[in-house]
């Protein structure tokens, strides 16, 4: 697996203490209130697990899962959800909790979605992200990294299903997906 690995560009240590100071200001953030945190199934995975351990407030956690419409190349903006949410949403605060945000299509699908069934509010935590790739506008309010365009995997960040087990975010040699 790491023979496959060009170079990593945010190691584990990186990544604790981002999540760890994420979590922080989440917890400041959303003190009092009711928070959910959906997590975006699967690349949220490790993300999720990490930062929850890091919110000292009360808070409850579900989980999606969608898949792009058509081929990866074309973006039509349409999202189908593969799993919906458990439970009800009206007036919990929500924190949608995604591995990266590239296009934008699937969180820009996702908040227009949930916002229709009533929450408090409505935000975005990434551990990643990709403006160089955004097609459509989309705000996260917590970011962790900034990434350049490469192909990226690990921390649940996968290709074709594999290496969202590495425990830091490392660009993917060529030669494997070519
Ligand atoms: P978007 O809808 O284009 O923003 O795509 C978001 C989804 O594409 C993410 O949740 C990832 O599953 C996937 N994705 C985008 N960039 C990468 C990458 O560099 N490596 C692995 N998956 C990625
Ligand atoms: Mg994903």
């Amino acid at each position: 697996m790491k023979d496959d690995i060009k170079e990593v560009l945010f190691s584990e240590d990186q990544i604790r203490e981002k999540v760890k100071e994420i979590g922080k200001q989440i917890s400041k953030d959303y003190r009092g209130k009711d928070l959910l945190l959906i997590g975006v199934l699967k690349g949220s995975v490790p993300f999720m697990a990490d930062l929850i351990k890091e919110i000292d407030i009360p808070c409850s956690i579900d989980f999606m899962a969608v898949s792009s419409y058509g081929n990866s190349s074309t973006t039509s903006g349409v999202v189908r959800i593969l799993k919906d949410l458990d439970f009800e949403i009206e007036d919990k605060h929500v924190l949608i909790v995604e591995d990266i945000i590239d296009t934008g299509t699937t969180l820009r699908y996702l908040v227009d979605y949930l916002k229709g069934r009533k929450p408090a509010s409505i935000e975005i935590a990434a551990l990643l992200n990709k403006p160089e790739r955004r097609m459509v506008q989309i705000d996260a309010k917590y970011v962790g990294f900034k990434a350049a365009d490469f192909f990226l995997v690990g921390y649940g960040l996968d290709y074709a299903e594999k290496y969202r087990n590495l425990p830091y975010v490392g660009i993917l040699k060529e030669e494997v997906y070519k």
